[in-house]
């Protein structure tokens, strides 16, 4: 079977020094909020390009932190996409603000700016823009937006790790931005994982102290805060694993570029790459059809997993169904959802499976 992932595969050199970096954590009888996390946060700042990076339990905590330490209190309102992980929306919920839904553009299945205008409200403090599947999001229109309204941009990195907008990482646009490190991410932990990056020194301490408990010095709790901190070990196989992540995002993007030139089907969009290929990422390569579990089980017959990103929008999962939406209504992330799927796209993918899925993709519904 060709898996969407197979962490089996990886570099036996990249294992050996993930080993290596366990049993330094080990030897250092030291394993929370140490050396590693604070290296890790060090080189994952410098990496980004971003002044202050906090290292949190995992994505989401990265986004419900960022978004307490920048002020967002329960009523007021923050603008996303339906078309996301919930924990995008999750993290909203749970600082007692109200997320609204704006829609997607159909080519990127991104937030779309015009959507997002309609959505505003007396009551809209920030807007949230998820870099979804790789790409960037649209941060020149959003900033213009945000600095027109006094609103905050914030970002959903999660599936995004290294994407550059005019040659400015995505992370670095916003008020901060929240980054998962789960396995199956660009770059991923071997557990949970997550950070929060920032341009502002009191965003970053604010978000240091809400991951500690609200703790500022021993014993002194200012706020009320969470348990939401990265483990030295996690950190440690972090630091060992971003050593590869440009050579993995090469690799996503030369595969990207050949599902693209190959898969010829009149069935299947095929959503383009951008100009700027510095633009995207690759976290998931996605099609759509409206005949999508056709397709899906035409490849699961050819030994081809797949999955869908995502097939139910927020807006109707039980907890959202009354959360306020565009005016217009949702209808291209309505579509989005009923005909998208992802193909596998990682880097220990091998030429000759990149081959046995453009051909199944292309013998599909002929
Ligand atoms: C777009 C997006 N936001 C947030 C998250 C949450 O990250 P985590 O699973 O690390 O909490 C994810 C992960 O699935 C994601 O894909």
């Amino acid at each position: 079977m060709i898996l969407m992932n197979d962490f089996k595969r990886e570099d036996e050199t990249l294992i050996q020094s993930q080993i290596a970096a366990v049993e330094r954590v080990f030897r250092s009888g030291w394993y929370i909020l140490g050396h590693e996390v604070k290296a890790f946060e060090e080189e994952w700042s410098e990496w980004v390009g971003a002044s202050e990076t906090v290292g949190v339990a995992n994505g989401m905590d990265a986004l419900e932190i960022g978004l307490r330490a920048i002020g967002i209190r329960p009523g007021d309102e923050v603008i996303t996409t339906p078309i996301t992980a919930f924990a995008t929306v999750l993290a909203i919920l749970r600082t007692g603000a109200h997320p609204v839904l704006a829609d997607i553009d159909p080519e990127t299945a991104i937030l779309d700016p015009k959507s997002v205008e309609r959505c505003l409200s007396p009551k809209t403090k920030a807007i949230m823009v998820v870099h979804l599947y790789g790409q960037a999001g649209p941060l020149k229109e959003l900033s213009a937006l945000c600095s027109k309204g006094n609103i905050q941009l914030i970002e959903d990195c999660a599936q995004a790790h290294g994407a550059k907008v005019a040659g400015k990482s995505v992370g670095t646009w916003g008020a901060f931005a929240g980054w998962s490190f789960y396995p199956t991410k660009n770059l991923g932990c071997i557990g949970d994982g997550g950070a929060l990056t920032t341009e502002t020194p009191q965003i970053a301490e604010a978000a240091r102290k809400l991951r500690n408990y609200g703790q500022s010095d021993r014993y002194q709790h200012p706020v009320l805060g969470m348990n939401s901190r990265l483990d030295e070990l996690q950190a440690a196989i972090l630091r060992e694993r971003l050593k590869y992540l440009t050579e993995w995002t090469n690799r996503r993007r030369m595969l990207a570029i050949t599902y693209t030139s190959e898969i010829r089907n009149p069935s299947v969009f095929v959503l383009p790459l951008p100009t700027d290929k510095d633009e995207h990422v690759h976290h998931l390569f996605v099609v759509s059809t409206s005949r999508r579990e056709a397709l899906q089980s035409h490849l699961k017959h050819c030994g081809i997993e797949s999955l869908c990103h995502y097939p139910i929008p927020v807006h109707h999962q039980d907890p959202c169904k009354t959360v306020r939406i565009d005016p217009n209504g949702l209808p291209n992330s309505e579509r989005h959802a009923n005909e998208c799927l992802s193909l596998p796209i990682y880097p220990g993918l091998t030429d000759s499976e990149v081959s046995q899925v453009i051909d199944a993709m292309n013998r599909w519904n002929r």
